[in-house]
């Protein structure tokens, strides 16, 4: 018999303390991945859509958005690996959120706002995952959508991806500040503003050249009034402050709340940082005025 003397591992105090900190990195490199994410997802209004809300829940889906063509059943994206997304990858995931694809090659429809989404970064899409991950699995089965043809049929997206839809993240504006472009980001990107506030073509595609002046077919039957800086039609007249001040409180300007589709926004945007907020309010009174012809009928208060 022969014996092998191992030489024992030699862990140098050094050595031991570099591989502790390196492990406690990682744990709280995760940990703030799941923060963000979770700050991410609540001014996204995942959860606003998908279930769950800004109260932890599992976005297990379920509810029915009415649109022109129909009622679209949001799908369940909680981890269950057989109900929800737990078996997608971290590149599933951003393909459906940067391209609106599914795997399998399944053609996603635009009433899941990924023409926003696919304006954020790759690293942010990466922590919302974390955080979905994060949340309790929902075993809850997802229903299929009950929109009339050729609206419901998956392939036509091509057609109107090709026409209506540029993937890939929201590049900065170089001539505007820091301020600025995080609020056109967090806009655009993140709380997806311009999905109800601009009115849509007929084939459900968002008018860019008339943004944010208004829709009064918003989704689920929302009219959405005109924000641009338009001093008559729009909200031109508010300052930054009463901006930002809607944004963390629902109240507008004439002591009123906010109502309908607004008041999840609100729920998403009021979990935001201070600066954050100054930097959407920032960015929207920067929006050039559109003044719409007819006045926008009074928001239901
Ligand atoms: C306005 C409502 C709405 C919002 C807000 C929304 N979604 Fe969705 N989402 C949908 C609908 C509806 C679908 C189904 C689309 C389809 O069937 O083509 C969907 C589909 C998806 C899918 C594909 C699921 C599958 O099984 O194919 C993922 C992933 C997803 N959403 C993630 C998110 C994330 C993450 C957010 C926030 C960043 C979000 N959604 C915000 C409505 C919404
Ligand atoms: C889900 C649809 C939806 C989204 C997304 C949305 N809004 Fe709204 N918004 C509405 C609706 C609907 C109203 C009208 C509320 C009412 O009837 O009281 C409204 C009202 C407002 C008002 C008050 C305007 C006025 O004249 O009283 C402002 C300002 C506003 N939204 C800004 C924003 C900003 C900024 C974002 C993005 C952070 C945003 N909205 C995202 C649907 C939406």
């Amino acid at each position: 018999m022969r014996i092998v003397a191992v030489p024992p591992i030699k862990l140098s105090l050094p050595l031991l303390l570099a591989l502790l900190v390196a492990g406690s990195g990682i744990a709280r490199a995760a940990d703030d991945a799941v923060a963000r994410g979770k700050y991410l997802y609540n001014a996204a209004g995942c959860g606003g859509c998908h279930g769950g809300d800004v109260n932890g829940g599992p976005p297990g889906g379920g509810k029915g958005l009415a649109t022109p063509f129909g009622v679209f059943h949001v799908p369940n994206i909680s981890s269950d690996p057989q109900f929800g997304i737990g078996r997608w990858t971290d590149a599933d995931f951003r393909q459906a959120l940067r391209h609106g694809i599914a795997p399998g090659g399944k053609q996603l429809f635009p009433v899941f706002p990924f023409p926003s989404f696919s304006g954020l970064t790759d690293r942010d899409m990466d922590d919302v995952f974390a955080y979905i991950h994060s949340l309790p699995a929902a075993t809850t089965p997802n229903q299929p959508h009950e929109v009339k043809p050729p609206f419901g049929w998956r392939w036509t997206m091509v057609f109107w991806r090709s026409l209506f839809f540029t993937p890939g993240p929201l590049q900065p504006v170089a001539d505007r500040s820091a301020l600025w472009n995080r609020g056109n980001y967090l806009v655009h990107a993140v709380a997806h503003c311009e999905e109800c506030h601009t009115p849509r073509n007929p084939l459900g595609a968002l008018r860019h050249s008339r943004a944010f002046s208004g829709n009064i077919h918003g989704p689920d039957g929302q009219n959405a009034p005109n924000i641009t800086s338009d001093k008559e039609t729009g909200i031109g007249s508010w300052s930054v402050e009463e901006i930002e001040h809607l944004l963390k409180t629902g109240e507008t300007p004439d002591f009123d709340s906010v109502a309908s589709g607004m008041t999840a926004v609100v729920r998403g945007t009021s979990k935001l940082s201070d600066a954050d907020r100054h930097a959407i309010a920032v960015y929207i009174a920067s929006i050039p005025p559109i003044h719409t012809q007819r006045p926008p009928p009074k928001p239901a208060s």
